[in-house]
């Protein structure tokens, strides 16, 4: 699952003691683990070796150049959603033809980069865009390629409302019925290559039947579309696997591939995926300190140095993450990480962060080893969706990022100051 487990009552990340990094970097702290990067990586590309699909990394996922990195390093492309993310794409060496272009709302701005930056395929969203796109091809008198994005009208009852995009009634793609329609208004468009059909259905999505029926709706149009004269390459079946936020909750990789491999070997498609968080959550982790012990009511609340404004997850999404001491008595050792741990002596608290809300929580009603002032937490599988949505808020730097490699750190980000919180502010009039 990852390279976070603990030795003589202590965390160590590969080989790496986690409560030292605190001590050399400071709290809080984003630290990843290349292995479990690299590993997740190589085994969801060994478990659809047999369509050799290009493997774009989501980058809203993780977005930190230096992970990027090591992900094309490795083979990987990039699926980008915003000219922010093209430039990261670019800054992390990513081959600008390995990168889809996906987003219901692509600025003319961005258009213009994507294009100049000869990228692979725009996901086209909506018939709107497609005119946009093709309009500001032309006018910089470059053709484009792009593939459909259509909303199969799947649903995966696991998918929290918030994240579930391929169902009737979202703002993602056009509705899969309509598709014929699109394609013969403007499949032939000289200055647009219309290739393939791109999908999405929700994230995270822990079965592969959703896959399985938008994948064979996906076929179905597929097949119409060729048999109406229209070349069609490309089938992007998109993200949405799942991370083990709880140990061993999320089907191996072999679950999700054996049977859309089977779907798809024989029908000369150039497969892509849009993996994010499957690659990197369980790679990474923040580390937080404790701040304070207090009680209210019967609540007792162990108070951190971090909060909703570094990892967003659980009170936007009432996401479960896994927190735990980095040192403990070696009887609370855990074996395995889930929602309720069956050990003695464990207390019940609300682990909460410093922002000045009441929604401000990292986990409630949680039973974990006693704690006390400066004690530092893992907060684990933060590496998806953690630092890309970490804010200001409240006027708090955001973290560092460090990568740990065996028995080596590097930091990738700086931790933020105060003067990086006020520069886009410093003369601003004269600007
Ligand atoms: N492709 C498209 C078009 C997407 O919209 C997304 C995610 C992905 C790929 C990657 O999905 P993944 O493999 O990472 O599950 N902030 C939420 C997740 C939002 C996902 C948005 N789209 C969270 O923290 O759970």
């Amino acid at each position: 699952m990852d390279s976070f487990a603990y030795d003589n009552g202590r965390l160590f990340c590969e080989q790496v003691a986690v409560d030292e990094l605190v001590g050399r970097f400071g709290s809080p702290l984003y630290i990843y683990s290349r292995k479990t990067l690299e590993r997740h990586f190589d085994s969801i590309a060994q478990a659809f070796e047999e369509l050799n699909p290009l493997i774009c990394f989501s980058i809203k996922s993780c977005g930190n150049i230096h992970i990027c990195k090591l992900l094309v390093d490795r083979g990987a492309g990039m699926d980008v959603v915003s000219g922010g993310e093209l430039h990261r794409a670019k800054k992390a060496g990513t081959p600008m033809d390995k990168v889809v272009y996906a987003g219901v709302g692509k600025t003319d701005a961005e258009i213009q980069q994507a294009i100049e930056a000869q990228i692979g395929l725009f996901n086209i969203e909506s018939e709107a865009e497609f005119k946009n796109i093709t309009s500001i091809a032309e006018r910089l008198n470059r053709s484009v390629r792009g593939v459909l994005r259509v909303n199969p009208d799947v649903a995966d009852a696991r998918t929290h409302q918030k994240t579930t995009t391929g169902l009737k009634g979202h703002k993602f793609g056009v509705d899969i019925d309509q598709a014929p329609q699109f394609f013969a208004s403007h499949g032939h468009h000289p200055m647009c290559r219309l290739q393939g059909i791109h999908l999405h259905i929700g994230s995270p999505i822990y079965s592969p039947q959703p896959y399985v029926n938008a994948v064979t709706k996906a076929l179905g149009l597929i097949d119409q579309l060729r048999r109406n004269g229209f070349t069609i390459q490309t089938l992007n079946i998109g993200g949405g696997f799942a991370a083990d936020y709880e140990t061993g909750t999320s089907p191996a990789y072999s679950e999700y591939a054996e049977p859309l491999v089977e779907l798809l070997k024989d029908r000369d498609l150039k497969v892509i995926l849009e993996p994010g968080r499957t690659i990197v959550a369980n790679a990474g982790a923040l580390i937080t300190q404790v701040q304070y012990l207090k009680s209210s009511g019967h609540k007792k609340f162990v108070i951190v140095d971090s909060g909703f404004n570094h990892l967003l997850r659980p009170a936007m999404y009432e996401a479960f993450h896994f927190i735990w001491p980095t040192k403990v008595e070696l009887q609370h050792m855990p074996t395995h990480r889930k929602k309720n741990m069956d050990l003695p002596g464990l207390e019940q608290c609300d682990v909460v962060g410093p922002l000045c809300e009441t929604g401000d929580v990292l986990t409630k009603n949680w039973a974990m080893p006693p704690v006390t002032r400066g004690d530092s937490l893992c907060v684990f599988s933060a590496g998806a969706y953690g630092m890309v949505m970490a804010s200001n808020y409240n006027a708090m730097p955001r973290p560092a990022e460090v990568l740990i490699d065996q028995d080596q750190t590097r930091i990738i980000r700086r931790r933020e100051t105060y003067t990086d919180l006020i520069a886009p502010e410093l003369n601003a009039s004269s600007l």
